[in-house]
């Protein structure tokens, strides 16, 4: 039975399945490794510009452990979940320090890298090395829950647990790697391509899907109910206060924390959210000649909603005035409107600067 799956998604992926995306066809584990990684979370579509930018500009693992923390998140903006930009400085760091410039050579060493977890590390291990090995990520959790008809909510332990066996006793035989030694590389893009292109949370294209014969979804019309959806708790709300300090062509951010949302990326200075909208200035030591509240807009993170309320301010003059505010300063800096996009800034705001300056609203 689980010969029969890999034998036809093989068949079909070689077929039917993706043989252009940028990091395909190699077997160089830096190019399919930071695939993975931007990958993770996000479409193919929004990370085929990103990760062609990234090859141009750290073609190897040396180039980006060389490169200043800066540039890569200001390359990573944009992407979203910025831990995993740290990560991947912090990986191609151990990379170049750990194992002398090589990334290890089976997918048990690379899960202990920063930011590789077991199904990352399955993948660039199946596709680079031809290891015999599952991956699971969300979309081929999917299609196993379906096809095993396996009941519960998959991002829980145990259902978790009987998916990776599962997967596990899916993957081709020694004896067809042995005859086939591409198998590996067709089998695991095989499963990823079916996920996200027949094997699709609404509306799975059963029809032409190879292994329906056998799925236990399928057989049994349960297609519909099959993975459970998660048990939701409802996403908490934040809200925060923006500031948009106008001085003479140039406007004020300051650098996040290393850690946390937006760490390490510009932004704009914040306040609390129930802020009259003329102490916004206040809270920075600067003063205001104008202030205009700017329409409030909703940004959505995995675990939580923000509410931003953004203010406009046009100032007479860029200078602190006030002494308690020092300790924030060194964060802080005047940055010329002509070089924002030189930044790393968080995808809503660089949507609200971008909105103003079109309307012409940046001093
Ligand atoms: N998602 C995760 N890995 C992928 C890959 N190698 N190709 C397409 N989509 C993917």
């Amino acid at each position: 039975m689980a010969f029969k799956l890999a034998t036809r998604l093989v068949a079909w992926q070689r077929q039917h399945g993706r043989h252009d995306l940028p990091w395909q066809n190699t077997k160089d584990p830096y190019r399919v490794w930071l695939s993975e990684i931007m990958l993770q979370q996000t479409q193919v579509a929004a990370v085929v510009p990103y990760y062609q930018r990234f090859m141009d500009r750290f073609p190897d693992v040396e180039a980006l452990a060389c490169a200043p923390a800066e540039d890569v998140m200001s390359l990573w903006a944009g992407l979203g979940y910025y831990a995993r930009a740290r990560n991947l400085h912090a990986c191609a760091r151990s990379v170049m320090q750990d194992w002398g410039g090589r990334f290890p050579p089976d997918a048990k060493r690379l899960a202990t890298l920063p930011g590789i977890g077991p199904s990352t590390a399955a993948a660039i291990a199946s596709f680079c090395y031809a290891e015999r090995i599952a991956i699971l990520d969300g979309n081929v959790k999917r299609v196993f829950a379906r096809y095993f008809a396996i009941e519960g909510d998959v991002t829980t332990k145990p259902v978790e647990q009987s998916l990776w066996k599962q997967a596990t006793d899916a993957l081709p035989t020694a004896i067809q790697l042995k005859r086939d030694p591409d198998i590996m590389t067709a089998y695991t893009q095989g499963l990823m391509d079916l996920g996200a292109t027949l094997c699709t949370k609404h509306q799975p294209a059963c029809l032409t899907c190879p292994i329906k014969k056998d799925c236990q979804a399928h057989i049994q019309g349960r297609t519909r109910e099959l993975p459970w959806p998660r048990a939701r708790k409802t996403t908490p709300e934040r809200t925060t206060g923006m500031l948009i300090a106008c001085h003479q062509g140039r406007i004020l951010l300051e650098k996040r924390p290393e850690s946390g949302i937006w760490g390490g990326l510009w932004s704009l200075p914040e306040v609390q959210s129930d802020t009259p909208v003329e102490q916004y200035c206040d809270r920075f030591g600067l003063k205001a000649k104008q202030t205009h509240s700017l329409t409030p807009f909703q940004h959505v993170f995995t675990h939580f909603r923000l509410t931003i309320f953004p203010v406009i301010a046009y100032l007479g003059s860029n200078r602190f005035t006030k002494s308690q505010i020092a300790t924030r300063t060194d964060r802080l800096e005047w940055i010329t409107v002509k070089d924002l996009h030189t930044l790393g800034l968080p995808a809503p705001v660089r949507k609200l600067l971008k909105g103003l300056l079109t309307d012409n609203m940046l001093g």
